[in-house]
């Protein structure tokens, strides 16, 4: 089958790489300089099984039938299943997603290709799917949510945790026919890998349903983070000890013993805005947890803030501005938030991040990557997540990181 992926970040990468072992698939970018990189098989993204993927195609050990272009024309008009996978960011002024990006994909294919089966991954408010059937007059529509996690997310579709495609009855078919595809990929890493095939759920619902699945699932994941930051925060107000009430509150099987390490707050791309997104959907519908979790966050983030600033110190250190250890990206992580409040209160901050060249200025921060130097300079240095670099400079750092995972 003929597939173009619109998107080549984490959602479309690896979607593009899983169906690109049984498939033709193209790839759409928006700068030539990541097709380029793609079509030699780099990453332009760190991820384990990307990275490990292209090294075997370079190594002559792994086909991945997998072309990455700019011509959005001609990846279009040539194919003959469209997934669509452009970033739907949180509009702070419309107080919805921005979807142009996903529109913007929709008329360039209906433009060369207007019978083409077109399948949304990108989360979009609830509603969107009929709205998009509706303003374009089209049938051949489907929604199906992503649930891969950054930097795993080639991993996460190979091992998928279930499969949803949001589908009318009459499209059943075409409905089908996607899960399979996504199942066929995970199938192949499997059969290749000599592994016994993992039972994966498929559940068709409505397209409503699907995209309301979505923004419930990530609101659930940041109930919960918000959950246990509050414990903590509760913890460290009473001096009690954090890890032993959560291990006595996780030995209940209701509840469990994952996902529950305290951090300065959720973050990443799409909690944060998921969260908004569903608030925003809730308009006129009796609510408080969905307001509450969206608050809460901001009020974790105060309450870090503070307790740094208690300390007195006249430069702090940023350690890392990724979410976790093994992310080499930093949107909307929530070390920016507490970051944001210690210099709002005119206090000195440096900031350690490979990622970045040193020298570099983020947020009127300089990017001090010299380690000693670095270390040096602080009187604190803020870890959401702890590292084995750290371990020499243990009592300048501040970090709730209980577990060192999530
Ligand atoms: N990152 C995640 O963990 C994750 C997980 C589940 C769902 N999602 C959702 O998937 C969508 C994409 O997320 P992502 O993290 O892959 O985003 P991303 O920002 O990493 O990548 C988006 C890609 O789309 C391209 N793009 C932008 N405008 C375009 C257009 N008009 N036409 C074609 N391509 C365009 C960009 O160049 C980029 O390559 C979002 O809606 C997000 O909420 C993300």
């Amino acid at each position: 089958m003929k597939i173009t992926v619109a998107g080549v970040g984490y959602v479309g990468l690896s979607l593009a790489v899983l169906l690109a072992q049984n498939h033709e698939v193209t790839a759409i970018t928006t700068t030539e300089e990541k097709a380029e990189k793609l079509n030699r098989w780099i990453s332009p993204i760190r991820d384990e099984e990307i990275e490990r993927f292209f090294a075997e195609v370079r190594a002559g050990e792994r086909e991945l039938h997998l072309h990455t272009t700019t011509d959005k024309a001609a990846a279009y008009r040539s194919a003959e299943l469209v997934v669509i996978a452009a970033p739907t960011n949180y509009d702070d002024k419309e107080h919805y997603f921005d979807t142009s990006a996903v529109e913007d994909a929709i008329e360039q294919t209906l433009a060369v290709n207007p019978d083409v089966l077109i399948v949304i991954k990108s989360t979009v408010p609830v509603g969107y799917t009929d709205s998009v059937r509706e303003k374009y007059g089209i049938d051949h529509v489907l929604f199906s949510p992503e649930f891969l996690r950054e930097s795993k997310a080639l991993y996460d579709n190979l091992h998928p945790s279930r499969i949803v495609v949001g589908a009318y009855d009459h499209q059943m078919e075409d409905a089908r026919m996607f899960a399979d595809l996504l199942l066929e990929g995970a199938r192949a890493e499997e059969t290749r890998a000599g592994q016994e095939p993992q039972e994966i759920r498929t559940l068709i619902a409505h397209p409503t349903e699907a995209e309301a699945i979505k923004l419930f699932a990530n609101t659930y994941l940041a109930v919960r983070v918000s959950y246990f930051n509050e414990l903590d925060t509760y913890a460290q107000m009473k001096g009690l000890n954090t890890a032993q009430i959560i291990e006595g509150v996780c030995l209940d099987p209701r509840i469990g013993g994952h996902y529950n390490n305290p951090s300065f707050g959720y973050g990443g791309y799409c909690l944060p805005k998921d969260t908004k997104q569903l608030l925003a959907n809730y308009r006129d519908v009796p609510q408080m947890m969905i307001e509450a979790v969206v608050k809460s966050n901001s009020v974790r983030k105060d309450f870090i803030a503070e307790q740094i600033l208690n300390k007195n110190p006249e430069t702090v250190g940023i350690y890392r501005l990724t979410m976790k250890s093994n992310s080499d990206n930093f949107r909307a992580s929530a070390i920016q938030g507490v970051m944001k409040r210690i210099l709002d209160k005119g206090v000195k901050v440096i900031i350690y991040e490979p990622t970045l060249e040193a020298e570099t200025v983020f947020m009127d921060c300089v990017v001090e990557n010299d380690w000693k130097r670095f270390s040096e300079q602080c009187d604190v240095i803020l870890a959401n997540r702890f590292d084995e670099r750290l371990e020499s400079v243990k009592d300048k750092v501040y970090t709730r990181d209980l577990y060192g995972r999530d």
